[in-house]
């Protein structure tokens, strides 16, 4: 029996539905039920009715899932890959900055740990960050822990947003220079990023969209892109809109922890159930409530 039949009989034996980010390894999306962004695949998570979740993506994505869903099983093949922006900041950083900045809440980019979650107010993924930001009552913001994409919800905002100095690795490998070199060699076609990308390269940007933005995105333009993301993504683009052609803005642009799961680790997390995510129940319910208000204004 090959590996992919292998999974396909597992995951009916466990009545489980596998989750992917559009950052994976090819072959892990091509088995995956659903594949998407930070924000689609948390409302995936919560709309399934399988018993099982295999979270295909870093850890704070499966933490996600299980923070919203406390009943069902949710499972990351890769416990390992973490989310080195994510790491940047903890649970005592926010709570300095509330002290810090009293009248403002705290808005989290999901990216971040179960722990930090529970002390912010309300979550965003880089899709719904700019409408998250624009949902708040004050006039301030503390936003955590992606400095960039507090940079971009500024240009889009009144309020005056305090940021944290965290990064994502991966993009900050793209530069101005790549931009400039990318449309002197296809002078036809467009140049998107994610907003997780520096201000200069953003500001050289024609779009700037979350993944599955740039998925939609390419089905409507006539134009080849220039692509300034993590590479994972290329192979969803090639696959959903054959028609135009695709160019890494970086061949740098590779996210090592997004590429720790593969067939193998996907079939044996259904085998083997593992690894389970539990999150404690004081921090689960108090993440919830910050997710929560997310899917509530980020829809
Ligand atoms: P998206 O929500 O746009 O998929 O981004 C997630 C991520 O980790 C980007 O680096
Ligand atoms: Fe984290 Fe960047 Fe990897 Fe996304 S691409 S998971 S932000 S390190």
């Amino acid at each position: 029996m090959s590996i992919i039949d292998e999974v396909i009989e597992l995951k009916k034996a466990r009545r489980a539905v596998i989750l992917a980010h559009n950052y994976q390894r090819g072959e892990v999306q091509d088995i995956a039920d659903y594949v998407g962004d930070s924000f689609g695949l948390s409302q995936k998570a919560v709309d399934c009715e399988a018993e099982v979740i295999v979270f295909c993506g870093v850890d704070f994505m499966a933490e996600s899932a299980a923070i919203l869903n406390p009943d069902k099983i949710v499972l990351n093949p890769a416990p390992e890959a973490g989310c080195p922006m994510a790491r940047m900041i903890t649970a005592a950083d926010v709570k300095m900055l509330k002290n810090k900045y009293p009248g403002a809440e705290v808005v989290c980019y999901v990216n971040s740990s179960a722990e930090v979650k529970a002390e912010s107010d309300v979550c965003c993924t880089s899709s719904n960050a700019v409408k998250v930001v624009n949902s708040l009552k004050g006039d301030e913001a503390i936003f955590v822990p992606d400095r960039n994409l507090a940079h971009y919800a500024q240009k889009f905002t009144s309020k005056r947003i305090h940021a944290w100095q965290g990064y994502c690795p991966t993009h900050h490998l793209i530069t101005a220079g790549d931009v400039l070199v990318a449309k002197m060699e296809h002078p036809g076609a467009e140049v998107i990023v994610h907003p997780e990308c520096r201000p200069e390269v953003v500001d050289m940007a024609d779009g700037v969209f979350s993944t599955d933005g740039m998925i939609k995105y390419a089905k409507n333009t006539g134009k080849d892109l220039i692509i300034g993301t993590e590479s994972g993504i290329i192979h969803r683009l090639m696959k959903e809109n054959p028609g135009i052609r695709y160019y890494p803005l970086s061949p740098y642009a590779v996210c090592p922890n997004m590429k720790m799961n593969s067939l193998e680790t996907v079939r044996d997390s259904l085998r083997y159930m593992k690894t389970r995510i539990v999150i404690p129940e004081n921090i689960r319910t108090r993440a919830k409530k910050a997710l929560d208000r997310m899917l509530e204004v980020g829809r």
